[in-house]
């Protein structure tokens, strides 16, 4: 360790003389000094702080997911940051209150010196985005310009190395996709399940047609949207239909992927699938706290400028609420819940399966603790 001729100091260790130099107000230089720009730029740089450690997190996240073998300690590990992550969000979509303690006149004192630039221009945000599983052609445009060229070309050429590499929800694909225990000797989750939603499906519809309280007109109606379900269900077991979907932008995820995040749902209360099972949550809690945020800055950005065109050239609020409900990452993890059953109809697993995919701590110890035994690892 390199030695020191003074002991270290706070203000040494976190740079604060240069960090709180940062602040210089447009309104300042140009000589008519507006009191709330300092509040409007350190808001900005804190939430660039934050997405530093939030992209900080992904580094370790992504790591743990680029092998081909993802062990319990890396789940865990995983598990940690992104609920770390979506702790920061939640920090983020508070910081908007302090924010909004400027008024739109408040701001109008200091907005027109601050044209073209944009948070529309944050590359850290970008990058969080694009790691997390964004792709350009899945972004709303406001004009013929890809999103990037508002950008400084330096911070381009940064952005377009993040789209070229696995995004997180790419890994979470590969990573689902290796889950053991759907199909083993004897057992195929997909036959199993399938049938029991058949079944649940026609006795749903025999009650419809067996209630009296119905009219014709009723039955038939209910029968159809049954029917509707039946064909939703199939998409989950029939390849060819979920490709379909898949071009029609209706899934993201993979055929396969798809079946072990439903699988992983349905029995996360076995041991082994418990960690799964916390990722998935952890994850759309991330989609779910992002998205919050998007619906919040555009209900922010109306109360400050109305429809005014935003200082990027955008239609402001508008474009900012397309955004917050197409620029969704794990959208196919919430969509799943359509095909949930009630537990009371859940088909059970076999019994060697269940004994492999737990633990038992049985009294005098070393006969306990029936360790799993599966084929295939995730
Ligand atoms: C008075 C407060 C704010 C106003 C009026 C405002 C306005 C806008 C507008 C109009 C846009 C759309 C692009 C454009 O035409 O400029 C935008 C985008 C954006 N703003 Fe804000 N903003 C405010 C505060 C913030 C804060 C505190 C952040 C935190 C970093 C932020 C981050 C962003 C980001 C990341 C985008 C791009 C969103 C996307 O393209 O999906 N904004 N903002």
């Amino acid at each position: 360790m390199a030695k020191r001729d003074k002991p270290l100091t706070y203000a040494e260790h976190l740079q604060l003389e240069r960090l709180l130099s940062c602040q210089q107000r447009q309104s300042e230089l140009h000589g008519r000094p507006a009191h709330d720009e300092m509040l409007f730029i350190v808001v900005h740089q804190a939430y660039e702080l934050w997405f530093k450690v939030i992209l900080f997190e992904l580094d370790r996240i992504q790591d743990i997911f680029s092998g081909p073998r993802t062990d319990d300690s890396g789940l865990g590990a995983a598990i940690h940051g992104v609920t770390r992550i979506v702790e920061v969000q939640k920090l983020l979509i508070h910081q908007l209150d302090v924010l909004e303690t400027m008024t739109p006149m408040d701001f109008l004192d200091f907005r027109d010196l601050l044209v073209p630039a944009s948070g529309f221009q944050s590359l850290q945000f970008r990058l969080i985005e694009t790691r997390l599983g964004l792709r350009p052609a899945e972004r709303v445009s406001f004009d013929e310009r890809p999103v990037d060229a508002r950008l400084e070309p330096e911070d381009r050429v940064r952005l377009r190395a993040a789209e070229a590499r696995p995004s997180l929800r790419d890994q979470i694909e590969d990573w689902l996709e290796r889950t053991p225990f759907i199909q083993v000797s004897g057992y195929d989750f997909r036959e199993v399940y399938r049938q029991a939603v058949v079944d649940m499906l026609e006795q749903d519809a025999a009650l419809v047609r067996d209630n009296p309280m119905l009219s014709a007109a009723e039955v038939d109606s209910e029968l159809a949207s049954i029917e509707v379900s039946r064909q939703r269900f199939d998409s989950i077991f029939d390849e060819a239909r979920h490709r379909a979907l898949v071009e029609e932008g209706a899934w993201r995820l993979s055929w396969r992927a798809l079946q072990a995040a439903l699988f992983i749902n349905l029995y996360r209360s076995e041991p082994v699938l418990q960690l799964p099972f916390r990722l998935l949550s952890g994850l759309m809690d991330i989609d779910e706290t992002l998205t919050n945020w998007r619906y919040r800055h555009a209900l922010m950005v109306q109360r400050m400028i109305g429809r005014k065109v935003g200082t990027g050239g955008s239609s402001g609020h508008d474009y900012l609420r397309r955004t917050a409900e197409l620029h969704r990452i794990f959208g196919d993890l919430f969509a799943l819940s359509t095909f949930f059953i009630p537990r009371s109809r859940l088909p059970g697993l076999p019994d060697d399966l269940r004994r492999a995919m737990g633990y038992s701590y049985a009294q005098g110890g070393a006969q306990g603790g029936a360790r799993r035994d599966a084929e295939g690892g995730a």
